[in-house]
């Protein structure tokens, strides 16, 4: 486990340690993950620093951008992948932040050859075009599901460059009017940070996941909970392109109301 700091982001550092230690014990390790936008608190690794171990020892660096990548459409929020040219592979998932249905993962590499040592079997029962080019199954992950990149082709004609900017900004601003909300509410208490689609938090103090189960059982809301540390909060992710801030301001209300009316008067149990 390679050592975080209090945001979640990868310590470059100790990863360093870690590949030292592992080459010392005969080790080969030849792959880095970074990630842009970590699943439980939204954080961002230092893409820039990790490259630099990754260079030094010649690994792969791709950075997981399934979560928050998306960031690459705003100028606003595009630094938080400062460096990603110097990464190997990018993912990003447009079903995620930018809202296109399930599935549209997307990857790409800076070494296409790479590719096609990795996915061109032979078969010609299903590759008859006259050169590799238009051969797309020889250089992809997958065969006629490729096609899933249609999802965000149509979006992003539908809405433009411009459009899927707005898209990523609002998932943003949306996080901060529920962080605004929580930090003017002594009741909650906040554990996520400035920049970060996942809103983690408790209230008045009720383990969360006796709450989310309980606001699940009883119909009222559905979200999650998450776990850094030792701390354990409720997740609220902002990442819906039609949320409005009507919508973040009801969530609380109806949270709210349920612990008051109903919770503090049950006894929940696991
Ligand atoms: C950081 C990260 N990577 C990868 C995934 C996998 O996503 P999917 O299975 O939709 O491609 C997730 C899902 O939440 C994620 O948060």
């Amino acid at each position: 486990m390679v050592k975080t700091n209090n945001k979640g982001e990868m310590l470059s550092e100790h990863l360093e340690e870690l590949i030292a230690e592992d080459i010392s014990n005969n080790f080969e390790p030849f792959f880095v993950n970074a990630t842009a936008g970590t699943t439980v608190l939204g954080a961002f690794d230092d893409i820039t620093a990790m490259s630099k171990v990754c260079k030094k020892h010649t690994l792969w660096l791709h950075v997981d951008g399934a979560y928050c990548g998306s960031v690459i459409f705003s100028k606003n929020h595009k630094h938080f992948v400062n460096g990603l040219e110097l990464s190997d592979s990018f993912s990003v998932n447009a079903h995620k932040m930018l809202g296109t249905p399930l599935t549209c993962s997307i990857i790409v590499t800076q070494h296409k050859t790479q590719l096609y040592q990795s996915f061109s079997n032979e078969a010609d029962y299903l590759y008859q075009t006259a050169t590799n080019d238009y051969n797309l199954g020889k250089t992809s992950l997958q065969c006629g599901r490729r096609n899933d990149a249609l999802k965000i082709w149509t979006l992003w004609k539908s809405v433009g460059t411009k459009g899927l900017e707005r898209i990523v900004d609002h998932q943003f601003k949306i996080a901060q009017i529920a962080r605004d909300y929580i930090e003017s509410n002594k009741n909650y208490e906040l554990y996520s940070f400035k920049d970060s689609i996942s809103v983690c938090f408790n209230y008045k103090g009720i383990r969360a996941k006796d709450l989310c189960t309980a606001l699940y059982a009883n119909a009222e809301l559905m979200v999650g909970f998450g776990k850094f540390n030792d701390k354990e909060f409720v997740r609220l992710v902002t990442i819906n392109n039609v949320i409005t801030e009507a919508d973040i301001l009801a969530f609380f209300k109806t949270l709210e109301t349920f612990v008051d009316e109903k919770m503090l008067k049950v006894t929940v149990t696991d």
